[in-house]
């Protein structure tokens, strides 16, 4: 179970599956609701893992190091989870968004990567995936806009360039916007949303 906020949309707008980084909570994204489509869904979700008392979507060894086998369970739980809340709202995944920043971000890629079957649209701010097992489906219908920083003191620009590759590599139509460093600018929400308009 998940700790989340939901406020419901317009019928045929786009479902937002909002995901925080670590530290954040159900509340730290909501201010993009406004800000990316005022008339969207939104499903803000809480990550149930706590590290040092700091929310997030999967374990990790330290800074960078995954614990892949948490990562891979909490992927599958989050894809449960996400079917079943869609299925009680009458929403349709096919109008789902991830957007996801650091943390949460990563743990959308994970889904984006290895659940094609029933994920196929993200915005991700700032991931990155040092994972070995990757499922290696063709994401031919995907669609995924991905913000990366030159300077991140986080993210590595070799490991933001293996992002794009996962993705490019798959055959996803990928979006980039480059940015100074980790954190969300405002060049970010206003590229996100043009976006948005475009793919729904
Ligand atoms: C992660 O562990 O997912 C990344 O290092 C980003 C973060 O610190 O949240």
């Amino acid at each position: 179970m998940f700790t989340y906020q939901f406020r419901p949309g317009k019928s045929d707008a786009p479902v937002l599956v909002l995901l925080h980084g670590t530290g954040g909570d159900e509340f730290s994204l909501l201010p993009l609701h406004e800000a990316l489509d005022s008339e969207a869904t939104v499903l803000s979700i809480r990550g149930n893992v706590l590290e040092n008392g700091a929310p997030r979507f999967f374990k990790r060894l330290a800074e960078g190091i995954y614990d892949e086998n948490d990562l891979h369970d909490q992927g599958e739980k989050l894809a449960d989870f996400l079917v079943t809340f869609f299925k009680e709202n009458q929403l349709n995944l096919q109008n789902l968004v991830f957007v996801g920043y650091s943390n949460g971000a990563n743990i959308a890629l994970k889904l984006l990567l290895d659940r094609s079957d029933l994920f196929k649209k993200g915005i991700l701010f700032h991931p990155m995936y040092p994972v070995k097992q990757i499922a290696d489906q063709a994401l031919t219908q995907s669609e995924v806009l991905v913000t990366l920083g030159t300077h991140d003191p986080i993210v590595p620009v070799t490991e933001s360039d293996h992002v794009l590759e996962l993705l490019e590599s798959r055959k996803a139509t990928v979006t980039t916007l480059w940015t100074p460093s980790h954190q969300l600018t405002y060049a970010e929400v206003e590229e996100a949303k043009n976006w948005l308009q475009k793919i729904t």
